[in-house]
């Protein structure tokens, strides 16, 4: 067995001259994966117990190796480990370490096992837990929405399409649109646990192994659901990575959207909700100055998170198989953008938890650029015998004359309307307030109030 003398590299016999300091200094990974050492150690527990089971190693060694193992875990906790760079990553540190406590008995460790498989079952186990609190943030998110929209059931504002008054909506029914969302993103990464619960442990370097592992032993003790099929691919294959890359995008896309929302609510020229102190920031020059800075910082930051995408995309494309150096940058990739939607998502709820709708300046909006036209247009169908294109023509006459004569819908007179389609009643007119206009809607998905009030039990429900 080779001798591992301390900071003598573990391939020290075979490459005699040391590797480039320079090199040694950038393409080590220690400061990033550090964060996997739990993983680390969870891993070589489970691999040693099967080893000894599989009767590969003994039971001294096994428990000699477990013991190195738990202390280098407290030393870790308690600051007192020397992480060095000239052991490039986390597998290597640990090793080096175990060697120094145990002594030469560390050597079996490595039996039936590379770092090519270990690195990614570390990083599934790590990339699981990372999902599930994601999922625990977007929960958070999406009950404080259901909150913010119980309370606005009734809170009338314009729905814009091209940012132009479309039809009058519930500012409820609105912010459950983005429930929808997030709970998109839910379902998306959990469905992305299914490749992350196959197990890659004891594929070794990239064909399997000789000696008689047990890898469903492995699978079980680690909480994986099954091993992977190929030993091939399974060192090659960080589909698991985009998946989770691609979710993360698709997530702080959904983030993006609803802060541009608040960021163009909150301005000047729209004052349709008001953020608290708590959520804004001041200008160095301007004294009259709330900005909505943290709205923009979770709005900028979705580029990096698509940044990330991109960069694995990249990395993947043209990589023959199996295992490559290039591979190692996935860590700091989904590091960042774990570390980053996080981040969003908690601001997110904090903005959520401070802004207050001016119901006043909502319906003040929703009164303008004839928004019940459309109302107008059904109403001529269903009581006048009407195609809907006749009636469409119609109205569009109508809604000249109102605003030539500089006047809302509601404020035209039945003669008025009657100069148009002699057909109709003062009855016609109530089609223009919003709150009628709102409550019309109750086809399945529809504004109505009383839908609003039925999604948000379900959601309730569901959640
Ligand atoms: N630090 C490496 C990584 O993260 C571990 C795998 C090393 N394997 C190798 N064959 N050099 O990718």
């Amino acid at each position: 067995m080779t001798k591992n003398k301390n900071n003598q590299a573990i391939w020290g016999t075979r490459i005699q001259n040391s590797t480039s300091s320079f090199f040694q200094k950038v393409g080590n990974s220690i400061n990033i994966d550090k964060r996997l050492y739990k993983e680390d150690i969870i891993g070589s527990i489970a691999h040693v117990e099967m080893l000894f089971k599989q009767k590969i190693i003994s039971f001294k060694v096994k428990n000699k190796i477990i013991y190195g193992l738990n202390k280098i875990e407290k030393e870790i906790l308690k600051n007192k480990f020397e992480f060095n760079t000239k052991h490039e990553d986390i597998h290597m540190n640990i090793e080096k370490r175990l060697f120094e406590i145990i002594g030469d008995d560390a050597g079996y460790v490595h039996t039936a096992r590379s770092r090519n498989d270990q690195v990614i079952t570390d990083f599934k186990i790590w990339m699981k837990s990372s999902t599930n609190k994601i999922d625990q943030n977007l929960s958070k998110i999406i009950k404080t929405i259901l909150k913010v929209a119980e309370k606005n059931v009734e809170t009338i504002m314009p729905g814009f399409t091209h940012l132009k008054n479309a039809q009058p909506l519930s500012l409820g029914h609105y912010l459950l649109a983005y429930v929808e969302m997030f709970s998109r993103d839910k379902k998306r990464f959990l469905k992305n646990i299914e490749s992350l619960d196959e197990n890659p442990l004891g594929v070794s370097a990239l064909v399997g192994t000789s000696f008689n592992i047990d890898r469903n032993y492995t699978s079980k003790k680690l909480g994986f659901k099954k091993p992977t099929n190929n030993s091939v691919d399974t060192v090659s294959d960080r589909d698991f990575v985009l998946d989770y890359l691609y979710c993360s995008a698709v997530c702080s896309m959904h983030i993006s959207r609803i802060a541009e929302e608040f960021i163009i609510w909150s301005s000047d020229g729209f004052g349709l909700i008001k953020l608290s102190d708590k959520v804004v920031t001041g200008s160095s020059i301007m004294p009259q100055k709330k900005n909505p800075d943290l709205l923009e910082y979770i709005r900028g930051k979705s580029g990096s998170v698509y940044g990330n995408l991109f960069t694995m995309l990249t990395i993947l494309k043209g990589m023959p198989l199996s295992y490559f150096k290039d591979l190692q940058d996935d860590k700091e990739i989904v590091f960042k953008t774990n570390d980053t939607l996080v981040d969003c998502l908690k601001i997110l709820d904090e903005v959520l938890n401070n802004f207050y709708p001016d119901k006043r300046k909502m319906l003040e909006l929703a009164n303008l650029g004839f928004i019940t036209a459309t109302d107008l247009a059904d109403y001529l169908v269903k009581n006048h015998s009407m195609s809907f294109r006749n009636a469409y023509q119609k109205t569009a006459a109508i809604v000249n004359m109102a605003e030539k004569k500089k006047k809302r819908l509601e404020d035209l007179k039945i003669e008025d309307l009657n100069k148009i389609e002699p057909r109709l009643t003062k009855e016609a007119l109530k089609v223009f307030n919003l709150k009628n206009s709102i409550n019309s809607k109750k086809s399945y998905g529809g504004t109505a109030f009383e839908n609003v009030r039925r999604m948000i039990k379900k959601y309730k429900r569901m959640i």
